[in-house]
């Protein structure tokens, strides 16, 4: 089981086995806490492990946040895994993204053999069994395999819609005051279709008048926004947004047996639209900001929040998207709420948000490119100094499901760096499958909550309804033809004759009267706070 191939366990000489395990009783002693804490696995010196000398991660310091990196294949996800079921057992509620499908398998007990049973011994867990934990398996929109969960888009805001539709700084901050726009005068964006019609109002020579004094909106760039969203919903994108709106107090849900449930976002066939999960993960914490009051230090966190694929939330990410993330991270520890970051470098995740992250889980890096070798050596230097490992060499020769961990101890104090032998997870360490998923799901308490997406009035209905003794409208015409735009894709029905439809219905007087009398409706204006996501209206 050694794995540094210049050590061989049963050769070494007394003095050496003597210095081997000072060294880790020293190191392990920088773990030792008073309070409850996540085992993470035991100390490995010279390719030695000491299943006496336990890493872990004191419970009062998880809400200091934490990365898990590593190449692929190198065992993030059974880190991730073993984190959560002991989060569970604490009575911790957990979030996250299962990006592969494969933490599914939390919800099953694990299987046991003898790789599992040795690996539970040298880990100082030789009462391991196989254990089942409390799992919600929720998915984004109508078309996953998990309970359907939507966000509505006035709540979104324009950051995340914006890292979602892949705008540029420009277009940002154009689509910033559209909902600017709509949220001074009350108008609820709930789906896709009432922001279009929203941006098809602002283009008109109508609108234009509306956005004198809070600046302008070029027809070129809404023409950049309109095609993005008919590339959203063209990948089905519009499921995600609407109602029911996921309550995000969901997610702090404990079992009848007192151990948390851990929700998994379950990705399935829409993997091709990560950032989208990566994205409304962040709407999901940004809204938990605003919904959790201030928790001060608490002995365990409230919930503990997991960014699987990190980099795609930082890829591409506009300033405006980075400065709120970094904040969210920062802001959000009072509220007793630990965030996760899981990604193959750590040199995926900016430097802002990186310092603030308490526990460090590193899992063996290739270094092949010039590139590599440069996240290693940065990697390292990120490292408290350590007389026992030299850390580069240690970082390139980790055995699978092993790490170089540093984590906050109870006082607050990076703890030794440890070469640690991860402990095997008790659930089950593959898929449970789509139809086990399904079943899970459809027998949930939330689908009756959010099983069915409910279409109300918002904007676009609103604005529709009051075009009085408007003659029958076309049925298969929902939503409002696009400006002319040369490239745009055809609109999903054909084009009315005459004046468009978003001109019949913003042309209307009972409209304009509709929209300043939403606007003066007292209290009605939404407000945005952290990330520009908007104060969840009260039902
Ligand atoms: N703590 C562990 N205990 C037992 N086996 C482990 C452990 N960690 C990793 N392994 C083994 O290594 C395999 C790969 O681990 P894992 O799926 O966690 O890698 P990963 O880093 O998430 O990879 P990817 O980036 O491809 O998702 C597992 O299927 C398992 O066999
Ligand atoms: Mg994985």
């Amino acid at each position: 089981m050694t794995l540094d191939p210049s050590a061989a366990g049963d050769v070494q000489s007394p003095a050496d086995k003597s210095r081997i395990a000072k060294a880790a009783a020293e190191i392990a002693s920088g773990y030792a806490s008073d309070g409850a804490a996540l085992e993470l696995g035991t100390v490995v010196v010279d390719g030695v492990v000491d299943p006496s000398a336990r890493v872990r991660i004191p419970l009062a310091t998880v809400n200091r946040h934490g990365l898990i990196a590593g190449a692929t294949g190198t065992g993030k996800t059974k880190t991730l895994q073993g984190i959560a079921e002991q989060l569970s057992t604490a009575g911790v509620p957990v979030v996250m993204a299962d990006v592969k499908g494969d933490l599914s398998g939390l919800s099953a007990p694990g299987e046991s053999n003898d790789k599992i049973a040795a690996r539970a011994v040298e880990t100082g867990d030789p009462d391991w069994s196989p254990v089942g934990f409390p799992v919600q398996f929720v998915s984004l929109g109508t078309d996953g395999i998990g309970v359907p969960v939507r966000a509505t888009i006035t709540s979104f805001g324009p950051i995340l819609l914006s890292k979602v539709l892949g705008l540029n700084g420009t277009q940002e901050s154009t689509l910033g005051l559209i909902f600017h726009w709509a949220d001074t005068r009350g108008l609820a964006l709930l789906d896709l279709k009432d922001l279009r019609a929203v941006i098809t109002h602002l283009t008109s020579d109508e609108g234009k008048a509306d956005l004198k004094g809070i600046g302008g909106v070029s027809a070129a760039t809404a023409g950049v926004i309109l095609r993005a969203l008919v590339n959203l919903e063209a990948d089905g994108g519009d499921t995600f947004f609407g109602e029911p709106e996921f309550e995000t107090e969901d997610l702090l849900r404990v079992a009848d047996d007192g151990r948390g449930v851990v929700t998994l976002f379950e990705l399935g066939a829409q993997a091709a639209r990560p950032v989208m999960f990566s994205t409304f993960l962040m709407w999901v914490l940004a809204d938990l900001f605003q919904t959790l009051p201030e928790a001060g230090d608490l002995d365990k966190p409230k919930l503990v929040f997991v960014f699987d694929e990190a980099h795609l939330l930082f890829a591409d990410a506009s300033k405006a998207f980075l400065a709120q993330v970094e904040q969210t991270v920062k802001l959000i520890r009072s509220k007793g709420v630990g965030v996760f970051f899981c990604t193959q470098l750590p040199t995926d995740v900016p430097n802002a948000v990186l310092s603030q992250l308490g526990a460090r889980v590193q899992h063996a890096l290739r270094a092949f490119t010039p590139d590599d070798q440069k996240a290693l050596t940065k990697t390292v230097r990120t490292y408290p100094t350590t007389e026992h490992y030299d850390l580069e060499k240690a970082l390139t020769s980790l055995g699978t499901g092993e790490a170089v961990v540093t984590v906050l101890s109870e006082k607050g104090a990076p703890t030794p760096v440890a070469w640690t032998r991860m402990r095997p997870p008790r659930s089950r360490m593959d898929t449970i499958g789509d139809a086990g998923i399904r079943r899970a799901a459809a027998s949930s308490t939330l689908q009756a909550k959010y099983g069915q997406t409910i279409d109300r009035e918002s904007a676009y209905e609103l604005l529709t309804a009051k075009v009085s003794g408007a003659p029958d409208t076309d049925p298969t015409l929902d939503v409002p033809p696009l400006p002319d735009l040369p490239d745009l894709p055809p609109p999903p029905a054909p084009a009315p004759e005459g004046p468009s439809m978003a001109e019949q219905v913003l042309g209307n007087p009972a409209v304009k009267s509709f929209l300043r009398s939403a606007a003066s409706a007292a209290g009605r204006e939404i407000s945005r706070s952290i990330f520009g996501t908007g104060r969840r209206r009260k039902r």
